[in-house]
């Protein structure tokens, strides 16, 4: 039985050691160490981490590595990269890492080597994308496929969207992509406005092919096709994406329209395989080999880098610093990057389905804070909303920033003004404004005694606010490779400490059962369920409201 993450030896060393250095201020320890920012900063590629605005030190990190010493850590990166059957809770092996394996080293599932059907995916994902971008697969009348509509939800959309978002720079001139998740038919219908049926291409993106959103959603637009073009036109307008040949079929699809993926693959973790096909069609499939290439290169630093200079492994450590012994239960990340405004979002999922979990995995309940939330947007925007808060607020929330040195839009200054604003938010954030030096402000500024008085604690700031900043060279395939398996493995680790399942999902099945059993009530077969008086009289209004 492993114990609980808080009772053991690195846990206590560090709630000692907390009590020692909460109240050092950031700005005095790089006053004292001239070397600060190099000591704790890493560079991978031409990726650079700088971790050296958070509130450590080097004994903090001494203890942060520790801990995940004693947690196993490197055993359970090894355990994942073996094909250990680390989701338990489902007996399955975790091997999105096998998706870009680009050495081809064999990783056996059940004493087989999984690596020649992935790359048998690969290959049909080259023909297939090829195929539609250079025209050779037509639609049903001829026309060339250039409305690529993705249909899907959870992790069969928010990797596509993002990765597709990034790379927006690499489309084919004539492609467009579209993307239909919610159940809302307003989605279908926005979507369906917009699109000619014979330039159509529908993807349909379901791991399991049975949720009901994606189902609900690819029939409507199947009615859709079939009504302007018939029958016939479907085999040449629809493929699908998933792991489930039986549910394909059922619905209508050549399974030679299919492309596979396995149960080894969480929906979360599954842009890397055939989910990733519209990225590939926009992007072509050279640029979603780069990506794939990218995240090996993370791939390979997680697994061989020791802990001291293990990317994702810092971060993972920085985060349980934070939330469980600062009791910041909220992060954000924010690329300076319009093309990677989609990140915080897929990273939404990847966080808080993988670690908002309660249970460990002795089946105790856990005696301690497990995922935070997490949320983001795209800077300078979000400048302008939540970091009133982030300067301000009474909580500390840790802050990701993200930004590509170049941009793949060099117009006049906006780019250095982009750049100016990350890095001054990290040093605003973590140096603040004392009483004293807003007071000055205001002198200088020509403000009465009174009104400085009245106004030097509202313009003050406390500052030691942590960040980490990430500085890449181009947001391009191969960095959003690289960047997307950092925050996996991130994750990962954090699962890894706080002892939890981080690829099951169960705490999305409640809702989605008792959705099923309102339904019919909605239609007016009321199922003599019995629900509480909150839900019935929503019920009842809902329905005298469409009367
Ligand atoms: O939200 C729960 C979930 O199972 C996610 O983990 C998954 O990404 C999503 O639903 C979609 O599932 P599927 O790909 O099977 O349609």
């Amino acid at each position: 039985m492993t114990k609980m993450v808080n009772k053991t030896k690195a846990w206590k060393k560090l709630e000692g050691h907390y009590k020692h250095v909460k109240d050092v201020e950031m700005k005095d320890l790089f006053a004292a160490d001239k070397e600060r920012a190099d000591k704790f900063s890493i560079n991978l590629e031409h990726m650079l981490l700088d971790y050296s605005k958070n509130r450590v030190t080097e004994r903090t990190m001494k203890f942060l590595f520790n801990l995940a010493r004693e947690c196993q850590v490197e055993e359970k990166i090894k355990a994942m990269f073996r094909g250990d059957r680390i989701n338990f809770t489902e007996k399955r092996p975790v091997l999105h890492i096998a998706l870009r394996n680009r050495d081809n080293t064999p990783i056996y599932v059940d004493g087989k080597d999984v690596m020649p059907k992935i790359n048998e995916v690969l290959a049909k994902m080259r023909k297939f994308s090829d195929a539609v971008r250079f025209g050779e697969f037509k639609g049903h009348t001829g026309k060339k496929l250039t409305n690529i509509v993705n249909i899907g939800i959870g992790g069969s959309d928010l990797g596509p969207v993002m990765a597709c978002e990034a790379l927006r720079k690499y489309w084919a001139k004539d492609i467009n992509c579209y993307f239909i998740s919610n159940i809302d038919g307003t989605a279908c219908a926005e979507v369906l406005n917009k699109i000619d049926p014979e330039t159509t291409l529908f993807i349909v993106a379901s791991k399991t092919f049975t949720t009901i959103e994606t189902l609900t959603n690819a029939k409507t637009c199947r009615k859709w096709l079939v009504d302007a073009l018939g029958e016939h036109a479907v085999a040449k307008h629809f493929v699908a994406l998933s792991t489930n040949q039986k549910e394909v079929e059922k619905f209508g699809i050549n399974p030679e329209n299919m492309f596979e993926f396995w149960d080894f693959v969480g929906g979360r973790y599954s842009m890397w395989s055939a989910i990733g096909l519209i990225i590939a069609i926009a992007a072509g499939m050279d640029n979603f080999e780069k990506m794939l290439d990218g995240a090996f290169a993370m791939d390979r630093h997680f697994a061989e880098a020791d802990l001291e200079h293990n990317i994702p492994v810092i971060l993972a450590l920085l985060g349980i610093w934070y939330n469980n012994f600062f009791n910041a239960k909220r992060y954000a990340v924010v690329p300076y990057d319009q093309y990677l405004q989609y990140l915080p979002a897929y990273l939404q999922q990847l966080d808080m389905e993988s670690n908002g979990k309660f249970v460990n995995t002795n089946g105790e309940v856990v005696t301690y804070s497990t995922g935070p939330v997490l949320f983001g947007g795209a800077g300078t925007n979000v400048q302008h909303s939540f970091f009133q808060l982030i300067h301000q607020g009474t909580d500390m929330v840790p802050i990701d920033f993200i930004i590509p040195a170049i941009s793949h839009n060099e117009i006049g200054e906006h780019h250095e003004i982009l750049v100016a604003n990350v890095l001054a938010q990290s040093e605003a954030l973590m140096k603040g404004k004392t009483v004293a030096e807003a007071a000055e402000e205001l002198a200088e500024a020509g403000k009465s005694k009174d009104e400085i008085k009245a106004l030097k604690l509202y313009k003050s700031f406390s500052g030691n606010r942590p960040s980490n900043t990430m500085v890449f060279k181009k947001i391009d395939p191969y960095t959003l490779g690289m960047l997307v398996a950092m925050y996996e493995h991130k994750v990962y680790v954090q699962g890894v400490i706080w002892n939890i399942n981080s690829f099951d999902q169960m705490g999305v099945e409640l809702g989605k059962q008792m959705a099923k059993s309102i339904l019919p009530e909605l239609q007016g077969n009321a199922g003599g369920v019995h629900h509480d008086a909150s839900t019935s009289q929503l019920i009842a209004t809902i329905k005298r409201l469409r009367k």
